[in-house]
Parts: C-alpha cells; sequence; structure tokens
C-alpha cells in the first residue's frame, strides 16, 4: 500500500492546512515564521488541538462517573500540563520529577494518581507527602514497602492494585504492557489474595484496582477483553466482602501516524460502559498520546540532499529529538512547509538525520519533492513521545519548543545553548594539573 500523499496527510489533520502563500499552518499560524524566528529543529503544539481532543474524550465518556488522568510521560511540559489542567484533567505519573512538574503547572495533589513499576522510597515517601491521590501499586513488596512508609509518615495511602490482565493489546512489542510475560502489574490469579492482604496492611487504604495494557492501541477488542477481566475480579472481590470504588482504566488508544484507523474514543468508552459500566465504579483513564500526539510537529531543515545508492535527504533533526522511528520503526508524516515545495512532483528518498548512527533514519522510500538546502520539512504527530525522549546524543542541544495559543505563538522551551551541555560536569582537580 503506498504512503498517503501530503494533501491525504493534511486532510486527515484539521489543525494544519497549506496555505498557498504562507505555506504550512498549525491553526492557523505560519510554521515557516516560526522556523525562521526559532531555528530548527523545533517542536510546535497547538493549544487548540489539545483542548478540542481532550473535549472530544470528555463527551464520549459522558454518562460514566469517568476522570481523566492525562498521562505526563507523553509531553510534559509545563504548559501542556497547565492547558490540560485547567481543563479539569488530572495527572498520571510515574516519577518524582513528573509528580512535581504536575504540581508546579498547579494540578491539584487530589488529582494525581502515581502509576510505575518501580518507584523509590524516596518517590513514595514524596507521593505520600503530597497527599496525592491515589498510588498504583504493581506488587506485593511494593505494597509492603509503602506499607511501611505510610505508617513511619503518619499516613493512609490509597492504593490501586495494578493487575496484569494478560491480554495482547496487539501493539507493537516494546509497547504491550498487559502480556503475563511484562514486567508490569500483579499476575491476574494473585490479585484478590494480595487485594485482602492490602486491606490488613497498617497505612494502605485499598480503594480499587489499575490496569493498563499497552500504547499506541488501534483496536476496542484487547480493551473489552482486559475490562472484562478488571470486572470480574471486581465482583469476585466484592463477593468476597471487599470494597471495591474504582477501576483506572489505563491509557493507550492510538492515533493514526500513516492511515491507520484507530479505535475511536467511542468505542473506547463503550467498551468500558459494556464491561464495568454497570458496577457503580469510579472510572479513572489515563491517556497520553491520544491528547497530545496530533497536536505537535517536529520542524526541521534540510542540511543537504545527497546521492548514494538511494536519494538521501539530510536534515537538522536527528534520532536524538524524535527516537520513535529509530526504536520502533514508528512512520510519521513528512510534509514541505514551503507551499511551493509541496506541489512539486515527488520521488523517493531516504530522509535521515546527522546522527552518526544508521538507525538515524526517519524515513525509507518516502515521497517527497526537491528540497533544497535550508527548506523546512515538518513531521508530524510528533506532540507525543517526541521531545521527552530527547537526548543530548551526539552533543546536540535540546531542541526549542513552541506553543501555539490562538493567532499567538510563543516559545515555551528556549533551544538549549552548547555550554549547558556541560554544566554540572567536573574535571577532577587531578587531571587539571600539567602532566
Ligand atoms: N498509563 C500507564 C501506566 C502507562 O504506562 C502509559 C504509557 C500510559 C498510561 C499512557 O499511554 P498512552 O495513552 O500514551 O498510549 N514511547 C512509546 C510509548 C510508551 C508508552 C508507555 N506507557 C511510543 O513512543 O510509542
Amino acid at each position: 500500500m503506498s504512503d498517503p500523499t501530503t494533501s491525504e496527510l493534511l486532510a486527515a489533520r484539521p489543525h494544519l492546512a497549506m496555505h498557498a502563500m504562507d505555506g504550512l499552518l498549525l491553526e492557523g499560524v505560519p510554521l515557516a515564521a516560526i522556523a525562521r524566528e526559532v531555528g530548527t529543529p523545533c517542536w510546535v503544539y497547538g493549544v487548540g488541538t489539545i483542548r478540542a481532543r481532550y473535549a472530544a474524550l470528555s463527551r464520549a465518556l459522558a454518562g460514566l462517573d469517568a476522570h481523566l488522568h492525562y498521562a505526563v510521560k507523553a509531553n510534559d511540559h509545563l504548559a501542556v500540563l497547565r492547558v490540560l489542567g485547567a481543563l479539569g484533567a488530572g495527572a498520571d505519573v510515574v516519577s518524582e520529577g513528573e509528580l512535581l512538574r504536575a504540581r508546579a503547572a498547579g494540578i491539584a495533589a487530589g488529582r494525581i494518581v502515581f502509576s510505575g513499576v518501580g518507584k523509590t522510597e524516596r518517590e513514595l515517601r514524596r507521593a505520600l507527602d503530597e497527599g496525592i491521590a491515589q498510588v498504583n501499586v504493581e506488587s506485593a513488596e511494593e505494597l509492603a514497602m509503602l506499607s511501611g512508609l505510610a505508617t513511619a509518615a503518619g499516613r493512609v495511602a490509597s492504593v490501586a492494585l495494578r493487575v496484569n490482565p494478560d491480554i495482547d493489546a496487539g501493539t507493537h512489542p516494546k509497547i504491550t504492557t498487559g502480556i503475563a510475560h511484562n514486567k508490569f502489574g500483579i499476575p491476574l490469579g494473585e490479585a484478590a489474595h494480595l487485594y485482602r492482604h492490602a486491606a490488613s496492611l497498617p497505612g494502605i487504604a485499598p480503594v480499587g484496582i489499575a490496569l493498563h495494557i499497552g500504547s499506541q492501541i488501534l483496536a476496542a477488542a484487547p480493551y473489552r477483553a482486559a475490562f472484562a477481566r478488571a470486572a470480574e475480579l471486581v465482583r469476585g472481590l466484592r463477593a468476597a466482602g471487599l470494597a471495591v470504588g474504582s477501576v483506572d482504566c489505563g491509557g493507550g488508544l492510538g492515533i493514526p501516524y500513516r492511515d491507520e484507523i484507530p479505535v475511536s474514543p467511542e468505542a473506547f468508552a463503550g467498551a468500558i460502559r459494556a464491561t464495568l459500566g454497570g458496577l457503580g465504579l469510579r472510572l479513572l483513564v489515563e491517556p497520553g498520546r491520544w491528547l497530545v500526539g496530533p497536536a505537535g510537529v517536529l520542524l526541521a531543515s534540510v542540511i543537504l540532499e545527497k546521492q548514494g545508492a538511494a536519494r538521501i535527504l539530510v536534515l537538522d533533526a536527528a534520532m536524538n529529538e524524535l527516537i520513535r522511528p529509530a526504536m520502533y520503526d514508528a512512520w510519521h508524516g513528512i510534509v514541505p512547509v514551503s507551499a511551493a515545495d509541496a506541489v512539486r512532483p515527488v520521488s523517493p528518498a531516504d530522509v535521515v538525520g546527522p546522527v552518526c548512527e544508521s538507525a538515524d533514519t526517519f524515513a525509507r522510500s518516502r515521497l517527497l519533492p526537491p528540497l533544497a538546502a535550508k527548506a523546512c520539512v515538518a513531521i508530524l504527530d510528533a506532540g507525543a513521545y517526541g521531545a521527552v525522549m530527547s537526548s543530548t546524543y551526539n552533543s546536540r542541544p535540546l531542541a526549542a519548543q513552541v506553543l501555539v495559543h490562538g493567532e499567538r505563538w510563543a516559545v515555551i522551551r528556549e533551544r538549549q545553548k552548547p555550554a549547558d551541555l556541560w554544566a554540572g560536569e567536573h574535571i577532577p582537580p587531578s587531571l587539571m594539573q600539567v602532566e
């Protein structure tokens, strides 16, 4: 199947448009102007798109006692957290850093849940001090640790047990989490016993169960299967006289990067309704990618085009900015920013970054027009798991980030300066002596 064309990619993304004079627009703002002023590589996120997606997901969940906890890992920028927090979202965090970021962005502790397979004592203590809503505990060992810490702090931790439902979400092996051999969660068969045990532990108040079966999930069936297992567990626990007030349904809603038809928010909500709907539960959902992925692009400029075994376009962005293609063989749309470029005849090109790794390849045999040096392209759907997964490999400074807000835009993270790359590094005095 051939790749979607530029016009097909844009037609499927209402927040993007090609203007005859101004070139590619994100929410009406010309990306060429941002690239010119801020330089490239540069991430650009649209507030309007994030808000619209939040509203769509909330609408789909209406009628359920459902609460959105944005998975901060997808894009942890304070401004993004601020936008979502202001809409009423809570946060799903997986580290002390994410917890403090969410708090710094104004998300109340009572709207924060803490997930993760290896929370440290320090992180759990911090979570207790902040008084967050819930800790999603992933093992008997963690439960014991939390009980000790809570007791010492004179607090009671609200706990959900994260179960591993042993459901294959049908997604990339590196981002599936709910199969028995994955490191996540408590085996379903042990959950009831551990829940009862939790109820007997000091400093622990078991409030519910949690699950998250993977990411970039495209079908409703794995959700339905996993939620059905969760419902069965809830019924079993209640029959045994234990109180279960909530189920955290996790995140994982996929988005179309190429031409995938993902599970709709309505189908996701339908899976919840059909399985957990009648149990009088408070329901939590933890979407990350779905809310912010489509809202962002990574702007890059062509450094040069070379002819190897194939036509090769070398960009100034690389795998250290967007690692998804290298890590998951992910497909991201690549669109010329200039309208004149966008209408010229296309031919296949490999699109690569300058990093010294063959994996530093954004696309192979991608149909693109001739692009001169300095021509700008937008790598699409880079709002989630983009900047957050960046590194400074090859001593490449972290790229700038920009937020489009109505007709305005603002730099929300300055491009890192080269000297910042070694800030905090020390050469031991013994090495400074002349030998
Ligand atoms: N909740 C938990 C417990 C999670 O582990 C995750 C993601 C989420 C929620 C949010 O999932 P989402 O709705 O964003 O799919 N770096 C990979 C994705 C890793 C996802 C890890 N966990 C990628 O770029 O595709």
